[in-house]
């Protein structure tokens, strides 16, 4: 008999389907189990990073600097404008930092501060050429409407910046969106307008965006140099910036901290990658050897994709459950989380341990 996997008993850990906080204001919370098992998650368990207070946004986009024509628009005229939808994964870069010795400083995020949502809105290739960026811009820098104090000085916005290249590549579908999974933008994430770049960890997706400038010099700042870097990671200074998604697999099923009944399961996941799509995950029990579990082909190119290993669960006792992915660029999850100063990136396997009991029948 193969047992229905969402069967957590007592003691089964993170299986709630509401937000589960990690800090309440301002509002950080990891996406409960429930929204990840989900192809698309609901907006009300998406996870949710703010680093400031939800702010108030007039309705309006400015783009400035270095263009041909400065515009403001307001979410009328985005709207009129042709609209693209796309299923994105976003993870938080500091998703799992709590697996790291030592612990970075940070919030602490175990391992859900992940999820995948619709986003509907217009195309920023669409809006910048209407702005037309000059020949010498090289950097968008894009402003969110949220401020405060920072570490307790000064009062400064939440501001990212992309080269220009990337931003408007036509391959990288970064979005200006106005809507989650059919609706309008709930206000922690981002109302009424924010970026969306798809495979980039979540820092890049700027919400409650009110400007985007062009440059004509890469932007400093902040969020951009100082926050979201691999310090210390054993390599460049400047330490490198964070960009893109490590590749990674998620386990869903059995919930971790599960209790059995010894039997057959499915355990099953999610898997993601910046520089995907996924082609293979496999799963090791007990630090066993890694073996092959069934990949879902990829459906939105920067959408997780589903995997699941039936599991022969009679031995009783304690297990050790890990899966790790390979993407097609060749990455594949190292066992150790690659340290760094603010514990960014981490996609080492993820430990999920259940308890399997004697079957009652
Ligand atoms: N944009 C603004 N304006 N302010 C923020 O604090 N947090 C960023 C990004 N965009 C942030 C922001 C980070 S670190 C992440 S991981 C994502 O938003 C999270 O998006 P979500 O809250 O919709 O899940």
């Amino acid at each position: 008999m193969t047992h229905a996997t969402d069967a957590a008993g007592p003691g089964g850990a993170g299986d709630q389907d509401e937000l589960v906080l990690v800090r309440a204001t301002p509002l950080n919370a990891e996406t409960p189990l429930a929204g990840l098992r989900a192809a698309l998650t609901p907006a009300p368990v998406h996870y949710v990073r703010n680093h400031f207070a939800v702010p108030d946004h007039d309705g309006t986009l400015h783009l400035g600097g270095a263009v041909a024509h400065p515009l403001t628009l307001t979410l009328d005229d985005l709207r009129r404008l042709p609209a693209a939808t796309l299923t994105v994964t976003l993870e938080c870069a500091g998703n799992g930092r709590t697996s790291m010795v030592p612990l970075p400083p940070g919030e602490p995020w175990s391992g859900q501060a992940v999820a995948t949502a619709a986003w509907t809105g217009v195309p920023l290739a669409e809006v910048m050429r209407r702005a037309g960026p000059r020949a010498d811009a090289v950097a968008l820098v894009f402003t969110g409407a949220d401020h405060g104090p920072h570490d307790g000085g000064a009062d400064i916005h939440y501001v990212r910046s992309l080269p220009v290249v990337e931003a408007l590549r036509p391959e990288a579908r970064v979005l200006l969106a106005y809507e989650m999974n059919g609706a309008a933008l709930p206000p922690d994430h981002g109302a009424p307008l924010r970026l969306v770049v798809p495979r980039w960890y979540g820092m890049a997706s700027v919400k409650w965006l009110a400007r985007i400038e062009a440059r004509t010099e890469p932007y400093e700042g902040q969020f951009q140099t100082r926050s979201y870097v691999y310090d210390d990671e054993g390599g460049s200074e400047p330490p490198a910036p964070v960009t893109l998604q490590r590749v990674k697999a998620l386990i869903t099923d059995p919930a971790p901290g599960s209790d059995l009944a010894a039997g057959h399961y499915l355990i099953r996941g999610k898997a993601w990658s910046g520089t995907g799509p996924v082609t293979r995950v496999e799963v090791s029990v007990d630090a066993g050897e890694w073996q092959e579990a069934r990949l879902e082909a990829p459906g939105e190119p920067e959408a997780w994709q589903e995997w699941s290993f039936a599991w022969q669960a009679t031995e009783i006792g304690r297990h050790a459950l890990r899966a790790r992915a390979t993407d097609a660029a060749g990455h594949v999850q190292p066992a150790a989380a690659a340290w760094n100063r603010k514990g960014y990136g981490n996609n080492a396997p993820q430990l999920a341990l259940v308890e399997v009991r004697r079957s009652s029948q």
